[in-house]
């Protein structure tokens, strides 16, 4: 059975196929588009998967869409009808947006694929989400918890999902919390009065948070307040979210907490309003944390399982996400690479399959590469045109010459077969550079990134050596796999993992299995032997304001226009220029190989 799984129309839209129960490919509009968190029907995504696949519209079973239009349009009109005389002004811009094509979407998708009306269908929102965390995941049955800004009505669910003996699936969300009382809209109402993006830079809150202190977290339990069913609930009188999309918070917040920031100015972190909106952003992190862990232990002690699926846009939070872990009683917390709205359209197309079709229980393969390939000879054709110097080499080769570079100091561009779905580069699409010194860290923040200073780059490592730098919980290797928690650096490597190390002494750490991307793992073995230390940092192969590259093009012309020495896409390597070599060439006494690591029972 062919399904095509689409998300669209509120952030970042992808589309997915799923060929006999197994994904086949998925990408985010954005990828394609070269437009940030595109949001329009990803036609560009849908055109590749098809093509990729070797699909014709016509041989599609089944078109799946993420959500229910007609009752995201309901909630819409309901509140903004509530509202009423204050929503008068937002009224026409939320029906112009919601009749322009968000309700049509039946309409829409059989016109462009030509498929008949009879074969597209719809999953709620907060079961795509739930489908693509549990579904994905190496577990046969688990607690299922998702949590976001907004779907139809749900904001977060809890339930369970069960792969039977005899071959079908089960996924029950028993309970959900509506409209507005929402944790993902809680932590963007702090997000814009910070002066960020909404629905972009809630990672910049988190990051931020390290360098406050909770301070006003009564504060901000002033606008959740437990309900005794064991969920919360918001204030309104401090939210604005719910009646305009000009405004998140209200007056009454701005009492509360002070004035917002201007998103022009930088902020000073010396200063005492820089301070206050650190403080502001760990308040707020620290709630959130509460929260769901209250919600997390409350579900570990009635479904009596050991394993959490976790979804939805706050599963990008890796604080929270550990904490979970350490302190919910869940022994595995499984959050896929993509939890986010763009992971919809796949999970839409495993929901549609496991359960409207009742399709039989398939193993999904547990990586996230279902993007377009990176092909090295196309990389080698354009830099020749340009005269540049380009090598091809083995394998063995390549990778040796590549820790050397990064020894010796140099930032390298890092394109290696199919692209990540999701958000995060996890070593197909990344930079990668040595992460000793915060030097290194100042560098590509300031020629490559061009981001604030305080937001942290991530390590990676072999999974092998996951302890001996990090302090990571029992199941912590899962939750690190796609680099979906956040975990204390061990003291006494901190000052040698400086450009990997946030403030607070933590690191978003991506523990890489050999099996799921075989050239970095020897890449860090490599560097490894170099060293002593073999790790890296990873960060994602873009500039700012752009989407990650997907194509070797892409890769080239980043390469071309920013601070990267090295670009490295399968056998093809090019050099830009000679790097200034790093300050003090790290070198441990201790060799490491992750032979000897596995060998030692490090893991
Ligand atoms: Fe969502």
């Amino acid at each position: 059975m062919k399904i095509l799984g689409i998300s669209a129309h509120y952030h970042d839209s992808a589309a997915a196929l799923v060929v006999d129960g197994v994904p086949v490919c998925a990408v985010q509009e954005e990828r394609l588009s070269r437009r940030n968190n595109d949001a329009s029907f990803p036609v560009n995504a849908i055109d590749w998967c098809l093509e990729r696949a070797g699909i014709d519209p016509a041989d599609l079973d089944a078109v799946v869409f993420y959500e229910r239009s007609m009752l995201k349009f309901e909630r819409i009109l309901t509140c903004t009808l509530r509202a009423f005389p204050r929503s008068w002004r937002s009224f026409p811009n939320a029906i112009n947006n919601t009749l322009g094509e968000k309700v049509w979407v039946r309409g829409i998708i059989s016109s462009h694929l030509g498929v008949p009306r009879r074969k597209i269908f719809f999953t709620d929102h907060h079961a795509s989400h739930a489908a693509a965390a549990f579904v994905t995941a190496p577990t046969l049955r688990a607690a299922i918890l998702t949590a976001d800004g907004v779907g139809e009505w749900a904001t977060l669910t809890v339930g369970r999902g069960e792969r039977r003996a005899d071959g079908s699936t089960d996924i029950a969300l028993d309970r959900e919390i509506r409209f507005p009382h929402s944790l993902g809209m809680l932590y963007s109402t702090f997000t814009a009065y910070l002066g960020f993006a909404v629905n972009e830079d809630e990672f910049k809150v988190m990051g931020l948070a390290a360098y406050g202190r909770p301070v006003m977290a009564d504060h901000v339990r002033k606008l959740i307040r437990p309900t005794a069913d064991g969920a919360f609930a918001l204030a309104p009188e401090y939210f604005e979210f719910q009646t305009t999309a000009s405004r998140s918070y209200s007056s009454k917040f701005v009492d509360l907490f002070g004035p917002p920031r201007n998103a022009y100015d930088p902020i000073d972190l010396q200063s005492s309003e820089g301070q206050r909106f650190a403080d502001c952003a760990a308040s707020v992190q620290r709630v959130l944390e509460d929260t769901l862990l209250d919600i997390a232990r409350r579900l570990r002690h009635e479904s009596g399982l050991p394993d959490l699926c976790f979804a939805g846009g706050v599963a990008l939070n890796g604080v929270a996400n550990a904490r979970i872990l350490a302190e919910s009683g869940f022994e595995r917390v499984f959050v896929p690479p993509a939890p986010g709205d763009a992971g919809c359209a796949l999970g839409a197309a495993l929901y549609a399959d496991r359960i409207y079709f009742r399709n039989p229980d398939r193993n999904v393969p547990d990586h996230p590469f279902w993007g377009p390939a990176a092909d090295a000879d196309e990389l080698a054709r354009a830099a020749r045109d340009d005269s540049q110097l380009v090598e091809t080499l083995d394998d063995g080769s390549l990778i040796e010459r590549v820790a050397d570079e990064l020894a010796d100091g140099r930032i390298v561009g890092w394109m290696d077969g199919a692209c990540e779905f999701g958000p995060r580069a996890l070593g197909h699409r990344s930079i990668l550079a040595a992460p000793h010194a915060r030097e290194m860290r100042d560098r590509i923040n300031r020629d490559i990134k061009c981001r604030e200073e305080f937001r942290p780059f991530a390590p990676v490592v072999p999974i092998e050596a996951l302890d001996r730098f990090f302090d990571v919980p029992s199941g912590g290797a899962r939750l690190a796999r796609f680099m979906s928690g956040v975990f204390p650096v061990r003291d006494e490597w901190r000052s040698r993992l400086a450009a990997v190390t946030h403030v607070d002494g933590s690191a978003r750490v991506q523990a890489l299995e050999r099996e799921m991307a075989p050239r970095l793992h020897a890449l860090l073995d490599a560097y490894g032997r170099r060293t002593g230390i073999p790790v890296l940092l990873n960060t994602s192969f873009n500039v700012a304001g752009e989407p990650i590259v997907t194509r070797v093009l892409e890769g080239y012309t980043t390469f071309r226009r920013c601070g990267l020495d090295v670009l490295v896409a399968g056998s093809t390597l090019l050099m830009k220029r000679a790097a200034a070599p790093a300050a003090k060439p790290l070198k441990e006494d201790e060799q490491w190989s992750s032979e000897s690591a596995a060998g030692s029972g490090a893991v």
